[in-house]
């Protein structure tokens, strides 16, 4: 029989074992991706109740078979006007998007240009359709110009990128990319999961810079406060998900909760502009403390904010730390983030008072002057 305890202990010995531990509502949340604060909002809490009466807790059935509900197409309709795209799909979540997206675009006659710091799903997907696939260095669009003058092949080449990176909070260089695109005839594929809702009024970085990618990926589960995932491109490549895609085709239809408090977390985002604004001047704030008390937050300029300190051991001691002062922010390590950058990830909310940054920032400060 196959057994783990020698697989358990190696991943013991690296200092890398994962538990999973209850989210306690007397602690400060700093590991949330409830970037807008919405997931607990009385308004999105009464559209789930309300789609719950209606249509029952699950469709029970896949969107082709009888689980498409009229709630699912609205949100449809609203997330390609968000992203400035003309059709939308919805699937379970961000996860099952970016890899049935990939797996259903390439083939082993294709080629993916990826960023070396790209989420795993991006990554997956393309390895199950066994198209090829070259990681650039992060950012580095010097090292993936050199791939695309020198990597040919018989289909077609894509660009793979995250526009908000999760680990680092730093962002793609988009409008390089849309022009490399251009120039090689390439199509970009962005995933917008950390920055709808929180940048370019909520329809994502793209949007902000005014790039134009051959699909874009979102997920309902950050600053939508609800779960489930998307791709946003033209209606043809929309309709082809919707006939190849075997994660939309195999898995049961969003339950009727998700898309109704993501509908309304998008009419509370259109009604207030101007909240991802805030959010990103509080976060640059914070960043700002963090970095007086001798951390770096480095290449961070967003709401995700990092504080690397290398060793696996070390960020889990920092986490502890952290926790001990009724802060939970996780220590964030291999394989999630490269060796030897093991770190505090901190994502900053709108949920937070500008005293409970202050107070954050003041715990991690009398760590640094205690090492
Ligand atoms: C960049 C990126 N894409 C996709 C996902 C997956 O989204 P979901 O949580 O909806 O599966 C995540 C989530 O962590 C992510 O960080």
């Amino acid at each position: 029989m196959r057994t783990y305890r020698r697989d358990l202990s190696r991943i013991a010995k690296e200092g890398l074992t994962r538990r999973l531990k209850v989210r306690r509502s007397d602690m400060l949340e700093f590991s949330s991706n409830d970037y807008l604060g919405l997931a607990g909002h009385p308004l999105l809490k009464e559209a789930s109740i309300r789609a719950i009466e209606m249509y029952g807790s699950s469709v029970a059935a896949s969107r082709l078979m009888s689980g498409n509900i009229s709630l699912h197409e609205e949100l449809e309709s609203d997330l390609a006007r968000l992203t400035g795209m003309e059709s939308a799909l919805l699937f379970g979540s961000g996860f099952l998007a970016n890899t049935g997206l990939l797996y259903s675009i390439t083939s082993s006659d294709d080629l993916v240009f990826a960023d070396k710091l790209n989420h795993a799903s991006l990554v997956d997907g393309a390895l199950l359709s066994r198209a090829g696939v070259f990681r650039y260095r992060h950012c580095d669009t010097d090292h993936l110009e050199y791939f695309l003058a020198n990597r040919t092949c018989r289909g077609n080449r894509f660009i793979v990128t995250d526009s908000l990176f999760s680990m680092d909070g730093d962002i793609a260089p988009l409008r390089k990319l849309e022009e490399l695109s251009m120039r090689y005839d390439c199509n970009l594929i962005v995933d917008e999961a950390h920055a709808i809702g929180v940048f370019g009024n909520g329809g994502g970085i793209c949007r902000e810079y005014g790039v134009r990618p051959h699909a874009v990926i979102g997920t309902l589960s950050k600053a939508l406060g609800s779960y489930g995932g998307f791709v946003a491109g033209n209606t043809e490549l929309i309709q082809y998900l919707i006939n190849s895609a075997r994660t939309f085709i195999y898995s049961t239809g969003l339950p009727p909760a998700a898309p109704a408090a993501a509908l309304k977390a998008l009419d509370l985002i259109e009604s207030q502009p101007d909240s991802g604004k805030k959010l990103l001047n509080m976060a640059a704030d914070f960043r700002g403390m963090i970095e007086s008390s001798g951390f770096s937050t480095s290449p961070s300029e967003s709401q995700i904010v990092p504080v690397r300190v290398g060793e696996n051991r070390k960020a889990v001691a920092l986490s502890e730390h952290l926790e001990r002062n009724c802060i939970s922010a996780v220590a964030i390590r291999p394989p999630t983030v490269p060796a030897g950058t093991a770190r505090i990830r901190l994502s900053v909310t709108l949920s937070h008072s500008r005293k409970d940054l202050n107070y954050a920032a003041s715990i991690l400060s009398s760590i640094n002057g205690d090492r």
